[in-house]
């Protein structure tokens, strides 16, 4: 299996700039969306040989390396005993949100094999096919605690953060379940085949630092040094994070992603030599002049190049409006120039 991916996560050398993109399966692919005319985002994620061929497809088309399962983060929590649905161009919608400790209290724990045998199933094909590493993924605490309390995306997050500050006994039986449930659903995946794992936070930048190190960071810090032992890369990402990433880096995570707004050269200044790095390009970029995507992407690879352990992605996921040409160019771009920048930094040292 092409290793370059796994490599760079553990901040070896490498000899080009690995890349892959969050949400890299999904609706700017028309192959993504013929299958979704015939089926929903739940029947493929229950679905084992849905889920391989969706997962697999962007591998194929764009070169990148490394696939990310194709599920949701909403999948392990509806088998907790939160009924939800995913709706178009909304997002999860959960039909009773959770308001008090009774309400925590009739989440039930997380058993894989039983609850979820199709996730590790669709794990199991797929890592003993597919020649890059293949990432699981589950949401993080608090981003997966928006769902649930809020009851549907939101602004504000204030129905979440009100649960927080008012009951605090309720907010930590919450955050507990559900970081027992990311330790069991990511260990599962692992041993079902997945050669890293990453942590979606996506909204936990709606937090002030302090309320990130009171009611957020303990469960994280619980949840990577759970996981450590498996000895697999662990990524921990989230959006408008740039004044967390110094308490994100002392969770225990190995690879902090980046959204865009934050400078690669800054947010290395902000996480020290504790980790290795991912990110960052705006995804809005995909329906802007190459010659824009291209300047944005070589300050990536130059800056990313610095220090050992810089995986392309973007910074958030990829957008239904991207042309996939524009993807596959992109890719290319990052092997050749990464190849070509780094030779010449080699050489540079060298000398
Ligand atoms: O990255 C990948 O290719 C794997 C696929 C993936 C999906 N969801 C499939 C999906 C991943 C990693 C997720 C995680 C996820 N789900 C997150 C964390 C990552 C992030 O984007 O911040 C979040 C916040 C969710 C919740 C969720 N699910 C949202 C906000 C939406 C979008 C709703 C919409 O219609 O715009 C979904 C639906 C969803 N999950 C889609 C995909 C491909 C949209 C396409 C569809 O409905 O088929």
């Amino acid at each position: 299996m092409q290793d370059l991916f796994l490599r760079a996560c553990r901040r070896e050398a490498v000899e080009r700039m690995p890349v892959w993109y969050m949400r890299q399966a999904g609706r700017y692919q028309p192959e993504y969306r013929r299958i979704r005319e015939r089926h929903t985002l739940l029947d493929i994620c229950r679905n084992p040989a849905l889920c391989a061929e969706v997962t697999r497809l962007p591998v194929e088309q764009l070169g990148v390396d490394a696939a990310i399962l194709f599920s949701d983060i909403m999948v392990p929590v509806g088998a907790m005993g939160a009924s939800f649905e995913i709706r178009e161009g909304v997002g999860p919608v959960v039909a009773q949100p959770i308001r008090t400790a009774a309400d925590v209290a009739q989440l039930r724990p997380l058993d894989p094999d039983r609850d979820v045998p199709y996730v590790l199933e669709a794990v199991e094909r797929l890592a003993s096919t597919l020649e890059v590493p293949l990432i699981g993924f589950a949401g993080a605490p608090f981003t997966l605690a928006s769902y649930l309390v809020e009851g549907r995306p939101s602004r504000d997050y204030l129905q979440v953060k009100r649960l927080m500050w008012a009951d605090p006994e309720a907010w930590r039986a919450l955050m507990e379940v559900l970081s027992d449930m990311v330790v069991t659903y990511l260990t599962a995946q692992v041993r079902a085949g997945c050669s890293a794992v990453q942590v979606f936070d996506s909204w936990v930048g709606a937090l002030s630092v302090i309320d990130y190190d009171q009611y957020v960071f303990p469960y994280m810090q619980y949840i990577f040094s759970r996981l450590r032992p498996l000895n697999v890369p662990l990524i921990y990402f989230g959006v408008t994070t740039g004044e967390l990433l110094p308490r994100m880096a002392e969770t225990g995570a190995t690879v902090i992603g980046l959204d865009w707004r934050v400078r690669i050269r800054d947010a290395r200044a902000r996480t020290g030599d504790r980790t290795a790095l991912q990110g960052n390009l705006d995804p809005a970029l995909l329906v802007a002049p190459w010659s824009q995507v291209e300047a944005h992407a070589r300050r990536i690879i130059e800056e990313g190049s610095e220090a050992p352990g810089f995986i392309f992605n973007l910074g958030h996921g990829v957008i239904p409006e991207a042309d996939p040409e524009t993807l596959k160019r992109l890719t290319a771009f990052v092997h050749d120039y990464s190849e070509h920048y780094l030779a010449s930094r080699r050489r540079g040292v060298q000398q």
